[in-house]
């Protein structure tokens, strides 16, 4: 199976483990075992395959995140990577229409294409604040679509689609008969309102929920996401499985669960830091004359558009071998002229980044 470069992993594989000051990062600055309040227990369990689609406790945590899915509408995965993968392989088939809404995780509209799907790419706007045009949706959405794929809260914009035009979103699906796979790997990461935008799994029988525990819970050495959809799609989505994870790591399970249940402790600690970097981000636009930015409102980064004429890869090499600060290009997220900025890190590197990028944009 042919398949596209990821170019966000390619850049991050290459640059990031080298940046002295690494903005690429999607993650709140991750946490460690000992900052969970895990038992003791733990290191006599047995390190078998454990329960094969995730424990009880697992799909009992992951649950609660939900209004109304029950342990059968859930499936623990390798990620929210290997959620998004085993969501593509049992849904398409050759021919079939596929709709993604970009910038977004690439998985969306790649692995689509080499699956043999034609894929349509609706854009969001930075003048509509990043979010989707409803208009646009209904026109692109057609009968012959099988699939409409979204990210919400979005990486990169930082923009969280509201609960009311979810709610529309759902409406043009259902209308047209098309699956939503909407990616919730920042759902928990609203800075303005409730934390917890509704999940689509919840408003629409047809909708696909992936989450993971890697972005909102920052623990993404665990590798552990899920998918949370309605009871005969989990079934089939569980037979591509068997081919591809067997389970996840018992001990990966365990310390997922243990973070889920004490998530109140964890979202104190990561809205300070998202509320931190914000502010930072902000004074940092207010001073810097050649960017301009729609500040995010959910999720851990923003695009950043700036007024030089480079490339953004260019850009983004020269910066790195100049400053050690490492930026995304908005290439590599089919958004050239745009640069992502991850500001959940710690906030002294943060700050120390951004004085350094204003210092090299004012010598270019
Ligand atoms: C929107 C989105 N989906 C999925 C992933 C992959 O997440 P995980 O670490 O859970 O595999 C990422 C990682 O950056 C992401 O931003």
């Amino acid at each position: 199976m042919r398949i596209a470069n990821f170019k966000i992993e390619e850049w991050m594989n290459r640059y990031e483990s080298s940046a002295l000051y690494d903005l690429t990062t999607t993650c709140i600055s991750p946490l460690s075992v000992n900052d969970l309040p895990y038992e003791k227990s733990i290191f006599d369990v047995k390190l078998g395959y454990g329960d094969i689609t995730g424990s009880e406790r697992l799909k009992t945590a992951i649950k609660s995140l939900y209004e109304n899915q029950e342990l059968e509408n859930i499936t623990v995965t390798h990620g929210a990577i290997g959620a998004n993968q085993l969501v593509f392989l049992s849904l398409l088939e050759k021919g079939d229409e596929v709709v993604s809404i970009v910038p977004t995780y690439q998985q969306h509209y790649s692995i689509p294409e080499s699956l043999g799907a034609s894929v349509k790419l609706l854009f969001l706007k930075e003048e509509n604040n990043w979010l989707p045009d409803l208009e646009d949706l209904d026109r692109v959405v057609t009968s012959k679509t099988k699939l409409l794929c979204l990210n919400n809260p979005n990486n990169p914009t930082g923009s969280v689609i509201p609960d009311w035009m979810l709610e529309k979103i759902v409406e043009i699906a259902q209308k047209k008969n098309v699956w939503i796979l909407s990616d919730e790997v920042y759902r928990g990461l609203n800075l303005i309102g409730k934390p917890y935008s509704k999940s689509i799994a919840d408003l629409y029988s047809k909708g696909i929920s992936v989450g993971s525990m890697s972005k909102t819970y920052s623990l993404p050495g665990l590798r552990v996401g899920w998918i949370a959809a309605r009871e005969d799609l989990v079934v089939e989505i569980n037979h591509q499985r068997q081919y591809n994870t067997i389970s996840v790591s018992i001990l990966d399970d365990y310390f997922a669960s243990v973070a889920l249940e004490n998530r109140d402790e964890i979202a104190q600690r990561n809205f300070s830091i998202m509320h931190s970097g914000l502010k930072i981000l902000k004074n940092w636009l207010e001073r810097e004359p050649q960017v301009d930015c729609v500040m995010p409102i959910g999720g851990t980064t923003a695009l950043i558009r700036y007024n030089k004429d480079i490339p953004s890869r260019k850009l983004c090499r020269d910066l790195q071998a100049k400053t050690g600060v490492a930026i995304l290009p908005g290439e590599t997220l089919e958004m050239e002229g745009y640069l992502r900025v991850g500001y959940c890190v710690e906030p002294g590197c943060l700050e120390a980044a951004l004085e350094k990028f204003s210092e090299y944009l004012r010598g270019v």
